[in-house]
Parts: C-alpha cells; structure tokens; sequence
C-alpha cells in the first residue's frame, strides 16, 4: 500500500473511496463535504491524502484548517471525514493515514488535530476528549455524546497553553455535519 498526498486526478477515485465507506445512508453528504472543503479557501492550507493499493484509491482522509478563538495562538486542523473501503478495512489503513497525516502536519508546525468521531476508535491514535480542556466544538454537541469531539496534540505542551471555542471551514459549518 502506498500513502500519498492527493493530486487532481485522484478526485474520482478519492469521492468513490467516501461513498462507499460511508454507504446509502451517509455517503451522498460525505461526498458533498469532501468536494465543498477541497474548493474551499477557507479550508486552506489542507492536506488530502490517498492510500493506493494496486493503484485503486482504498482510503482518503483530509485535514483542513480550523481557528481556535484563544488569546494564545495556535496552529490547528479538524480531521474530516476518514473513509477507508470496506474491503480494506480492518487492516490498518485508517491509522496509517492518521499517522502520515500527524506526521506530516507535525512538521509544518501544526499543533493540535480535532476530529468528531467514533470515541471507541480515535483515542487509538492519540486523541483525547477535547471539551475537559476547554475546546468548544463549532456547534453544541450533546452531552451523551460529548465524548466524540477529540483533539490530538502534535506539539507537546499545546493543550495547556491555548483553549477556547473552535472554528472550521466554511464547507464544515453546518449543523448537519456536527450530529453524531
Ligand atoms: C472508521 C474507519 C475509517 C476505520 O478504518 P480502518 O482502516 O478499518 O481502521 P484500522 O484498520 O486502522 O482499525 C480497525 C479497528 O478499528 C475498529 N473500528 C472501526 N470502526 C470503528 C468504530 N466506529 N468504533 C470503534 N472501533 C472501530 C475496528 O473494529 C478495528 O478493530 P480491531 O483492530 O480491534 O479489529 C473505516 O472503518 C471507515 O471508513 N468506516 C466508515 C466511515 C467512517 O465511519 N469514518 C469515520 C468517520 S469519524
């Protein structure tokens, strides 16, 4: 397998990826998502990348910038949407693309990752829930529930420095994208 960055000839392949991880139910929205943050300025700098195997697309996962309203500034990214093909899944993929994502990202400074997702799945790759420390979702999350928003520190130290409400992309802000 193969993880790269994405070019625009992977578009196809990469959507494909979503709507078939996602299935009937999800897929459709998750598709619009991807193609309205990857034409989205206010989702820049992000990073889109592909996990090939056999040079099918099996996985895509993307980054896009997020604002968090603190008095410290602080480099952030929200993680959305993961899709791995349920062919390929269970294999690893998912969190190798977690872990060449955060490596990546660490290494051009950025800070701290969010993601709302599945609590039984992400802190295996180092998230923790984000409300204790003070990070606000850009829309209300329920209580029993709360536990999906999670935040992943990539430089040490970060989480107890800067907190505050977080801000996503213009393409993320919509309610219908922060129900879990
Ligand atoms: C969630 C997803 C990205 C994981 O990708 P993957 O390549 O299968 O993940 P990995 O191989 O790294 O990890 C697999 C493990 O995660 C577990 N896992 C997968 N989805 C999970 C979930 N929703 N909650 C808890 N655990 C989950 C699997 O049971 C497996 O556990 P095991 O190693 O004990 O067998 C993939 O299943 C997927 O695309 N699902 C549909 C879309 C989706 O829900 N995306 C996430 C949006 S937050």
């Amino acid at each position: 397998m193969i993880i790269r960055e994405s070019i625009e000839s992977d578009l196809d392949g990469l959507l494909g990826a979503a709507r078939l991880a996602f299935g009937d139910h999800e897929g459709h929205e998750i598709v619009e998502l991807v193609s309205g943050l990857l034409n989205d300025p206010s989702a820049k700098p992000l990073l889109s990348l592909v996990a090939l195997s056999d040079g099918r697309i099996i996985g895509h996962i993307l980054f896009t910038k997020a604002r968090v309203v603190s008095a410290e500034k602080v480099s952030a990214v929200i993680l959305a949407p993961l899709a791995v093909v349920p062919g390929a899944q269970s294999r690893g993929v998912g969190g190798q693309l977690i872990a060449e994502g955060s490596r990546i990202l660490a290494g051009k400074g950025v800070e701290l990752v969010f993601v709302l997702g599945h609590p039984g799945y992400y802190p295996r790759h180092g998230f923790k829930p984000a409300f204790g420390y003070g990070f606000k979702a850009p829309y209300p999350i329920p209580g029993e529930v709360a536990d999906a928003w999670m935040v992943r520190e990539l430089i040490p130290g970060t989480i107890d420095r800067a907190r505050g409400p977080v801000l996503c992309a213009s393409a993320l802000d919509h309610p219908a994208y922060w129900s879990e």
